[in-house]
């Protein structure tokens, strides 16, 4: 077998055995189900991983990773996972994570084509020019990647309080959503100002209020 395909299978029986010493029960108990207080929608990069950043373990976060952590309301993908884990699971936090020299945003900055991904990244670009007027102060390239890095975890916060499912879980129940950026060169976490844990906080042409 490859040598780097071989070192997941040797890694998994190493995962399972350790886990079980430490903890006899654990694999049973967490067969029997999941109650995750989190979600997390962050960058398919493989170099921010939700549970190992955070120090957590299997069962405690819900997961959806897609290039530059978008949330778009056309995604069946993105919104399926937002329902279940809003409606069934019932999660008390949902955390957008993007991250400093995130490639999907370095690539929505440049005026170039990039395949199959460019329809993705057009929501990124409607973001920049959102902002457009403060970031082009920004001379720096990587300072000014680093800023839309921020500016659109803020944006995708905005677009999950957009969503019916978002309002209508606030019509019964409190759910907190926030913004954070990962530093990949220090691997610290910066929570943006940007919590939102009700509908005032969105402008009144975003509200369903027939819901
Ligand atoms: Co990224």
């Amino acid at each position: 077998m490859e040598k780097s395909y071989k070192k997941l299978i040797d890694g998994n029986r190493k995962f399972a055995m350790e886990k079980k010493q430490d903890d006899p029960d654990y694999f049973k108990r967490l067969s029997l189900g999941q109650e995750p207080q989190y979600l997390w929608i962050g960058c398919s990069d493989s170099r921010v991983p939700a549970n190992e950043v955070t120090r957590t373990a299997g069962g405690e976060i819900f997961v959806h990773r897609n290039i530059a952590n978008m949330v778009v309301h056309t995604d069946v993908n993105l919104m399926s996972v937002l329902d279940y884990a809003v409606s069934i699971l019932k999660v008390k936090h949902i955390i957008v994570c993007g991250h400093y020299g995130c490639g999907g945003i370095k690539a929505a900055m440049k005026p170039e084509s990039f395949g199959y991904v460019d329809s993705w990244l057009r929501n990124i670009k409607e973001v920049y020019i959102k902002h457009a007027e403060g970031l082009n102060k920004i001379e720096d390239f990587e300072e000014r990647t680093n800023r839309l890095c921020e500016l659109n975890v803020i944006e995708q916060v905005r677009n999950l309080a957009k969503t019916k499912i978002i309002q209508e879980a606030w019509k019964i129940r409190k759910l907190q959503i926030h913004g954070w950026v990962y530093g990949l060169e220090n691997g610290l976490i910066k929570e943006l100002d940007t919590v939102i844990d009700q509908i005032k906080d969105l402008e009144d042409v975003f509200h369903y209020k027939n819901i």
